[in-house]
């Protein structure tokens, strides 16, 4: 049986992978969380991953508060950035394939609206996070088999994410104001634990997948749907990224078009589900 370490279990998509994983029964599953495995120490990292010798190394670890990278940019790029690095080395030393959780943060989102980013578009974040992350896919690609999946907008069951603050906001508010000018696809653990399973029996080329659902949306209509979806009333007020910043003025830049091409995914034949029905399928678990 192929061994796969996911690291990062303790993480929204990490323990959703981990548990799909153990229940196909097709792999011996190994798990690091923050308390067992510190990624930023990398003789640590060297030593977890000989004493298990995996096939499959999946990074879900990530300082993911895209607002805090731009007070803790040094955290974060140790994180998100050079611990990729430790990964990576590691990777080659027991020459296992490397699966990095890369984001659609990476592009700085000027692509006229209704366009979208193909893998081999030049990256040039706008963000902290951005940054970091890009730096983390630098480093990932010195594993010398390497896939680096690009997701975005990602909610779960497992974690904080946007889906949940908005019902949340909901439970006291009649009305909430949310971004209506970035463009991107809300995409589920759900789907993301799919497409890596899917790829893991598939074994592509190696390099770079965008990795979301399908069909495109901005925050605003996201945001409508999830009230849709789960019977809520309050009122949705679409405001501009301007007049969002001029509200929290520490936020972070984000992409206005964070669209994701699919079309190499779909090329490998994967197919992911439509974003609407994957977030039809997440409320009913979640509203439970
Ligand atoms: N969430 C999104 O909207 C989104 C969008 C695009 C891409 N992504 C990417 O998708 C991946 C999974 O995201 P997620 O939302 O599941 O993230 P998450 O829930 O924040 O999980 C990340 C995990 O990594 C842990 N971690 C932080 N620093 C660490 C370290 N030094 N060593 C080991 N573990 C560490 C975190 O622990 P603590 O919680 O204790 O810090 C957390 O448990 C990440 O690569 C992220 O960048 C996410």
């Amino acid at each position: 049986m192929k061994k796969i370490l996911v690291i990062g279990q303790d993480g929204m998509l990490g323990g959703e992978l981990y548990t799909k994983l153990c229940e196909c029964n097709n792999y011996d599953v190994y798990k690091t969380t923050i308390e067992t495995l510190d990624i930023c120490n990398k003789d640590a990292v060297l030593d977890e991953v000989k004493k298990i010798e995996p096939d499959f190394i999946i990074n879900c670890a990530a300082y993911t508060n895209v607002d805090g990278c731009e007070t803790h940019f040094d955290l974060a790029n140790s994180v998100n950035g050079l611990a990729v690095g430790n990964i990576a080395e590691a990777v080659n030393l027991v020459d296992a394939t490397l699966i990095q959780i890369s984001t659609d943060y990476i592009f700085d989102g000027t692509l006229e609206i209704g366009k979208s980013y193909t893998e081999d578009m030049s990256p040039n974040p706008v963000s902290a996070y951005g940054k970091t992350k890009y730096l983390g896919e630098q480093m990932a690609e010195k594993a010398k088999k390497h896939y680096i999946l690009r997701t975005a907008w990602l909610y779960g069951l497992g974690g904080k994410n946007f889906v949940k603050t908005m019902l949340k906001l909901a439970q006291s508010n009649d009305e909430v104001s949310v971004v209506c000018d970035q463009h991107g696809s809300p995409t589920s653990t759900t789907t993301l634990c799919e497409i890596i399973m899917q790829l893991l029996v598939k074994q592509p080329e190696y390099g770079v997948y965008h990795s979301t659902n399908e069909g495109f949306t901005v925050w605003s209509e996201f945001t409508k749907k999830i009230f849709e979806f789960a019977n809520i009333d309050t009122k949705v007020k679409s405001i501009t990224s301007k007049e969002y910043k001029e509200m929290y003025p520490n936020s972070s830049n984000r992409p206005f078009n964070s669209m994701l091409s699919k079309e190499k995914l779909h090329s490998v034949g994967i197919y992911p589900k439509k974003w609407e029905d994957a977030l039809s399928e997440y409320l009913k678990e979640e509203l439970k």
